[in-house]
């Protein structure tokens, strides 16, 4: 009996302490789970996708170098710095900005005097957001940037994002968010180059929470990568895409209807239902009817894989097979800007002589390229260099990270912005569109831009005029 009795409780205690182990056990597989896949969230200030703003502007920003003699009507869109200055005075809660560079107070300021003078206002304007109750944020890949430890010392949240561990690449995305109503996006750097010397271009989106919301989120993607060194198998839904490829936003431009969404790269960095960059490129170019403009500062067809501890080098044919297709077999023309300056690679004028030689003895077959070159001044500085990436189609435009170089898509994580036009600009009414390729043609026709020369002689010559810039 008395036994019995004693051994009672001992089972009931030893069943306890078996069903606490349990839920213990459950509760640290719990937060194992949630830690990875949830960052422990800000809210997203009450906006949702149900009742976000999709009545948009847009306004194209441009640095056009003063060195460089282009027409003036077409200087005539907002400039990139007083863009970028106007944005952030309308902030009121937060900026989230992603650079690949932070370098806006030059190093060497003795070959450049008072050139970096817009950048400098820039990086004024970014430490005074803290006065006014604004929060900074910062994702980057630097490690060692003076500029950041300033601002983070300063008001500054910075997340360092370890792109060494995660794909061996850099994070080459650019762009801003303000208050997650308001952002740009562009070619520009945190950089005051970008502000004074190289060609830029880029946009800018107000009240568009939607579309604002969407690229937070790209935000967040980086911002929970924090310290990390490997990219987690299941992500939160806070970072997955509202938009896409198959499902893209509805908006109005101004006055101008039109659909738009986010792309990033690499895949990896594509979460579910996240179009990435390479797709949003192979529609935009699909869906031209008529012309397809393209602007990037390098375009090389390679991608380097890192194979049993050796690089492999490959050939890379996601654009050129696109751009293949659109000239031969829908016959649409296309143009191809490249830049021309010291880190053009030899083999760019191979594979554009082979996309070029396409259209030999094909009627109503036009692909043409030429190279923006402008020559170096004396002391080695390179000038006016081109750093556009950007596309304009007939009906609609991709603005994105990387330049067309396969290693970029594939390791460097980027991302883009596609907005297709309800009417295409027959139709007028497109005015984003005609600003933008307007942009293009004054480009294209400048004394800057120079054909790709054909034949072997020419060619030779041409390698000669890289020598003699290199050297
Ligand atoms: C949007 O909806 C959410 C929840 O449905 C609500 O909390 C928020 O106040 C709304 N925001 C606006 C600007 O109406
Ligand atoms: C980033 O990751 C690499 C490889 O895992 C590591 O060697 C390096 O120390 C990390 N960098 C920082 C700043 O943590
Ligand atoms: C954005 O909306 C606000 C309020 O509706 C308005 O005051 C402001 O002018 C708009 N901004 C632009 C650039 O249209
Ligand atoms: C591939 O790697 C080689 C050497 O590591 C380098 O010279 C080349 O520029 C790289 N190519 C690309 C496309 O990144
Ligand atoms: C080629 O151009 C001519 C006149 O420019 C046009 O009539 C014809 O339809 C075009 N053919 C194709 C296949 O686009
Ligand atoms: C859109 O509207 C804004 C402000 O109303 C204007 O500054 C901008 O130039 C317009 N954009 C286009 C492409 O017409």
């Amino acid at each position: 009996m008395a036994a019995s009795t004693t051994q009672e409780p001992v089972k009931t205690q030893q069943k306890c302490v078996a069903i606490f182990a349990l839920l213990c056990c459950f509760a640290v597989l719990l937060v194992l789970i949630f830690s990875s896949v949830d960052i422990w969230w800000d809210d997203e200030d009450g906006i949702t996708e149900e009742n976000c703003s999709r009545n948009c502007r847009i306004m194209l920003v441009e640095n056009v170098p003063e060195d460089l003699y282009l027409p003036v009507e077409f200087r005539g869109h907002l400039s990139l710095s007083v863009g970028i200055r106007t944005l952030l005075n309308q902030a009121k809660q937060s900026v989230e900005v992603v650079s690949p560079v932070w370098n806006l107070k030059a190093q060497d300021v003795e070959n450049v005097p008072s050139r970096d003078k817009e950048g400098r206002l820039l990086f004024q304007q970014l430490l005074s957001l803290k006065s006014r109750g604004v929060k900074l944020k910062i994702a980057s890949s630097l490690t060692n940037s003076a500029e950041l430890k300033t601002l983070a010392a300063d008001s500054a949240e910075v997340h360092f994002v370890n792109m060494t561990a995660l794909t061996r690449g850099r994070l080459q995305s650019s762009f801003m968010v303000v208050d997650r109503r308001h952002f740009y996006m562009g070619s520009a750097d945190m950089d005051w180059r970008s502000f004074s010397k190289r060609k830029e271009l880029g946009v800018l989106v107000y009240n568009c929470s939607c579309l604002a919301l969407d690229l937070h989120r790209v935000f967040s993607f980086y911002w929970q990568l924090h310290d990390r060194d490997y990219i987690p198998s299941i992500w939160s839904k806070r970072v997955s895409a509202l938009y896409g490829r198959h499902e893209a936003l509805e908006l109005q431009l101004n006055t101008t209807s039109a659909t738009a969404y986010v792309s990033t790269s690499p895949d990896v960095f594509c979460p579910k239902d996240r179009t990435r960059d390479i797709e949003a490129i192979h529609q935009v170019i699909q869906s031209a009817q008529s012309f397809v403009f393209i602007s990037v500062t390098d375009y090389l067809p390679l991608v380097n894989r890192s194979f049993r501890g050796t690089t492999v080098t490959r050939y890379w044919s996601l654009i050129d097979d696109v751009i293949r297709e659109a000239v031969v077999l829908r016959r649409v023309r296309v143009r191809l800007l490249v830049s021309f300056w010291t880190k053009t690679h030899p083999l760019t004028f191979n594979f554009l002589t082979s996309l070029k030689s396409l259209c030999l003895y094909l009627h109503n077959c036009s692909l043409e390229v030429k190279f923006f070159r402008l020559r170096e001044q004396k002391s080695g500085v390179q000038l006016g260099l081109n750093h556009n990436k950007y596309i304009v189609t007939d009906s609609a435009f991709y603005i994105g990270s990387h330049d067309w170089v396969g290693s970029d898509f594939a390791l460097n994580a980027g991302v883009g912005l596609v907005v297709m036009m309800r009417n295409s600009l027959a139709d007028g009414g497109a005015t984003i569109l005609e600003q933008m390729k307007g942009a293009f043609q004054r480009d294209w026709t400048s004394h800057y831009a120079k054909s790709l020369l054909g034949s072997k002689e020419e060619q030779r010559k041409s390698r000669n005029w890289k020598q003699e810039d290199v050297l």
